[in-house]
């Protein structure tokens, strides 16, 4: 059977704001992009385990029925404790079925920087290996489950039931001119100041599934300051902001450039109460 795209599908993959201009940014900070630009700050792997067990993607659940979305994969320090979680929930089940048919939903993955997503595709199929899966089944995972692009801009389908991840923080600045004001007429988030991680958070939210949950490590400035405004009142009208962890002073990450990290959990169910907790004591491996 021929499948025929139709003007809709094509709006779809690309919209009125892929401009050539846009698309010559995105190409531009995916090639060359310091790692300012680009707000690469990696986090620590104790931070990754607290953020996946209160997000609730542990492998004593059928993970492998379920769908994860990891929207700025760096060097995968997310990513690889997923597989391996992923890995465990499977096999706790029998690992019925070949792995590439079995668990080539359960996970999406994007990096904008081309050799970041090199480098972390050559990783995961290694890490696959380690783990027992054939190598053609490495391979053909790996090309499932990542994407190199711009998250923002990128065509996404379906819902996820887990977001997670430590979205990019580059102020405006930073950003080109084009994709700036593509980014503007897509995310009403993308408001005042607002920093890149904002519209992170808003795409992410919209991509969750019913009962679905997002787990960040980012700034907290969006809940307290003008640009957070449409945000939060987002948040606050559709959403439930479960867990909100203060991170400050706390070594959450490889190097200290974020001011006010915080870890919050928010899930796509009717609001209620949000659970409070200051600097957790975080071990170093
Ligand atoms: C803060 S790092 C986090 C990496 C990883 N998730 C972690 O926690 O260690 C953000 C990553 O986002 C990537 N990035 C920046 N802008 C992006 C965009 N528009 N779409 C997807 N990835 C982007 C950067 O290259 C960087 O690797």
């Amino acid at each position: 059977m021929v499948v025929r795209q139709t003007a809709f599908d094509l709006l779809e993959e690309c919209p009125v704001t892929c401009s050539e201009r846009v698309g010559a940014a995105i190409e531009s900070l995916a090639d060359s992009g310091g790692k300012e630009e680009r707000g690469a700050i990696f986090t620590r792997q104790t931070v990754v385990g607290f953020i996946l067990d209160l997000a609730g993607y542990t492998a004593d659940r059928p993970l492998h029925m379920m769908r994860l979305l990891e929207p700025s994969f760096g060097g995968g320090d997310f990513l690889l404790p997923i597989i391996g979680r992923l890995l465990a929930a499977w096999r706790a089940v029998g690992a019925v079925g070949s792995a590439l048919e079995a668990l080539g939903d359960a996970i999406f993955a994007v990096e904008l920087h081309r050799n970041t997503y090199r480098t972390t595709r050559a990783a995961v199929v290694s890490f696959l290996q380690g783990e027992g899966v054939a190598t053609d089944a490495a391979q053909g995972l790996a090309a499932r489950w990542m994407y190199q692009g711009d998250f923002l801009m990128a065509p996404i389908k379906g819902r996820f039931d887990f977001v997670v991840g430590n979205p990019p923080y580059v102020r405006q600045e930073l950003i080109p001119a084009p994709l700036l004001a593509a980014y503007r007429r897509r995310y009403e988030t993308m408001y005042d100041r607002a920093d890149l991680y904002v519209p992170f958070i808003e795409r992410s939210l919209n991509l969750l599934a019913e009962g679905g949950h997002l787990g960040f490590i980012c700034a907290d400035r969006w809940m307290k300051n003008r640009y957070g405004g449409p945000l939060r009142s987002l948040v606050a009208e559709r959403f439930h902001l479960k867990f909100y962890v203060d991170m400050v002073d706390t070594p959450a990450f490889h190097s200290d450039v974020i001011a006010y990290p915080a870890i919050t959990i928010i899930s796509r169910e009717a609001p209620g109460p949000t659970r409070i907790a200051y600097r957790p004591a975080a071990t170093v491996p």
